[in-house]
């Protein structure tokens, strides 16, 4: 469907024409002073040398074209030779009734369904999950429904940390603890057990304190220094014989994987966040020693320093670029390496068009060296549009990367925890009579539009502070005040029907007010969001779009009375505006990844 803006350019570029001038000087955009008007066209200006005459006297003739055109309610030219635009009650309703005749809403589909491989969830296995985690999966997943409302075929890769020294540290602490076991007893034959050697509990525990058995910190004893050495030398140790296929430690890291993954699915089921494939760094470890080897014999890698690297950098690099190490001297592989191999097997498996990676912005340069050599390599096309989305690091009021009150690192799942418990306190505050369930599952859904509204708001690349008092407030740019704005609609609509209204049947009139044109205006806007929003990979431009949406319903709703109106078509009018405004709120928000509850 045509944009709005394309429609006005169309018919003021007709009128350029008709004039004698150059149609492209119709181009119109949103007006940059709303008090004025809404739409505006600078063309005059821009024409004014081309031909050789005033602005004004350009943009006089092209006005007068427009003072019968039904598309208008006001074309006025005013000095130096602007365009300002007013839009008639008649367009404007006109756009959106058949806007909601539309496949999602006029968004503009592609021809062809291109095929999109997220890897957002980046979670290390055995680790707990922590905040640092949060954002690649609130802005993945949100990107992920995005891409996906725009026409793409997308597939969401939580891409694991399943394969790296993690794995030693666990096996070689549980040595310590239970030395009895078949794991570690040579001479054993198997089969191992089935029962993990630990709960979830006792791996969360485990690991913590084995990296910090394997530390020593700088004023510690020789004596503690050389323990801590030795610990991770045995972990380092354990690691490679896990990767290198020793079948006791294989068993572990089975069980690794087994106690782990259900815990891992619960804590991003607990945000919302799905991915469609649960692969990993282990998937793709077979595959390194033949993509090495094609590397070897065409020439993309060659020795340095003991080490195999290929090299990345180009003349026109601003900033040094090393080269991208594909082995360690001691023949080990690198996170590259692992990176290198996934491109290539989802290059195999799914031929993606493009790959889009979401992880903290510090690993910005890693990606580039891994896609230069992607392509230098040809392990993908020329054309693979291979994309880092780098996002800034959510800090504490200290403006420090957020941790617990006791200085620690912040767990997801107790920071989710916090923050239903804040906001069932708050539903509880404002509906006494809600009882306990309903109030608890409507702080839950309050709490996670809190946290991924605070998040998403903000540019990916952004650092931003998370201040529960403020992403939790009804009131302000967040996400319980849009909710608290559809739980406004909603009951509007339940009463209307109970009043023996039909919703559905309700039709949209012309704008009674400015309010109301406002509010219809932005109805309008939602497919140039929604589209901007995938193009720049960037869910902000959703919650701007329904922070606007929400403070036109609401000036509205403030200004007019609508179940109390008497003239039943303007009733029914405001009514299929308010429902339509729900729809598109409704839509959004899914993409954003958070709903809405029924009351709040
Ligand atoms: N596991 C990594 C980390 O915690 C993130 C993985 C991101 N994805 C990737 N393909 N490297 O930092």
């Amino acid at each position: 469907m045509e944009k709005v803006l394309e429609l006005i350019s169309k018919e003021v570029g007709d009128a350029f024409e008709a004039a004698g001038y150059d149609r492209e000087l119709g181009r119109a955009t949103v007006s940059n002073r709303p008090d004025l008007c809404e739409y505006q066209c600078n063309g005059a200006m821009a024409g004014a040398k081309k031909y050789g005459k005033a602005p004004f006297i350009i943009a006089d003739e092209v006005a007068a074209r427009l003072q019968d055109n039904p598309a208008f309610e006001k074309v006025e030219s005013v000095k130096p030779g602007f365009l300002n635009i007013i839009l008639s009650g008649d367009f404007v309703r006109n756009y959106i009734v058949k806007m909601l005749h539309e496949k999602r809403f006029g968004v503009t589909l592609p021809g062809h369904e291109p095929t999109i491989i997220l890897d957002y969830g980046g979670a290390n296995v055995a680790k707990p999950l922590h905040v640092g985690h949060l954002r690649p999966a609130i802005i993945g997943e949100a990107v992920k429904r995005i891409l996906k409302y725009n026409g793409n075929k997308v597939i969401g890769d939580i891409h694991m940390g399943d394969w790296g020294t993690q794995m030693g540290l666990v096996i070689t602490e549980l040595k310590c603890r239970h030395p009895e076991l078949p794991y570690f007893d040579p001479d054993f034959e198997g089969p191992f057990p089935k029962e993990p050697p630990f709960t979830i509990e006792e791996l969360a525990e485990i690991y913590p304190a084995a990296s910090a058995k394997s530390k020593a910190a700088d004023d510690a004893s020789e004596e503690e220094k050389k323990a801590a050495k030795e610990y991770k030398a045995a972990a380092l140790d354990a690691t490679k014989r896990m990767q290198e296929g020793y079948k006791p430690y294989r068993a572990i890291w089975h069980h690794i994987m087994n106690v782990s993954l259900p815990d891992l699915k619960k804590n991003y089921d607990s945000l919302d966040v799905h991915f469609d494939l649960w692969k990993g760094e282990s998937d793709v470890h077979d595959d390194i020693p033949g993509m090495v080897e094609y590397f070897k014999q065409h020439d993309y890698a060659h020795e340095s320093q003991g080490a195999l690297v290929v090299d990345v950098a180009d003349e026109k690099d601003a900033k040094e670029m090393p080269p991208c190490i594909i082995l360690k001297s001691d023949g080990a592989a690198l996170y590259a390496t692992t990176d290198l191999a996934t491109i290539q097997e989802r290059m195999k498996e799914y031929h993606p068009d493009g790959i889009y990676y979401f992880t903290d912005k510090r690993q910005a340069l890693h990606f580039e060296q891994v896609f230069r050599t992607a392509k230098k390599t040809k392990l993908v096309m020329p054309e693979t549009d291979l994309r880092f989305v780098g996002n800034g690091t959510m800090n504490g009021a200290d403006g420090k990367p957020f941790k617990t009150r006791a200085g620690g690192v912040m767990h997801l799942e107790t920071l989710v925890q916090e923050i239903n418990d804040k906001m069932y306190e708050r539903v509880k505050a404002s509906n006494p009579d809600m009882p306990d369930d309903e109030a608890r599952s409507t702080a839950n859904k309050v709490a996670l539009s809190a946290l991924k509204y605070g998040d998403l708001s903000n540019q990916p690349a952004k650092d931003y502070i998370f201040d529960i008092e403020k992403f939790t407030s009804f009131e302000g740019d967040t996400g319980p005040y849009i909710l608290y704005t559809m739980v406004r609609i909603k009951s509007i609509l339940k009463k209307f029907e109970a009043e023996g209204g039909n919703v559905k049947e309700a039709k949209l009139g012309n704008p009674e007010n400015e309010a109301m044109k406002n509010l219809m205006l932005l109805l309008t806007r939602f497919a140039d969001a929604v589209e901007g929003a995938a193009k720049d990979l960037a869910p902000n431009r959703v919650c701007a779009y329904i922070y606007d949406l929400s403070n036109a319903f609401n000036s509205f709703y403030h200004g007019t009375k609508i179940l109390a109106e008497t003239d039943e078509y303007k009733k029914e009018s405001y009514i299929a505006l308010i429902s339509t405004t729900l729809k598109i709120l409704e839509t959004c928000i899914d993409l954003l990844g958070f709903s809405a509850p029924e009351r709040m």
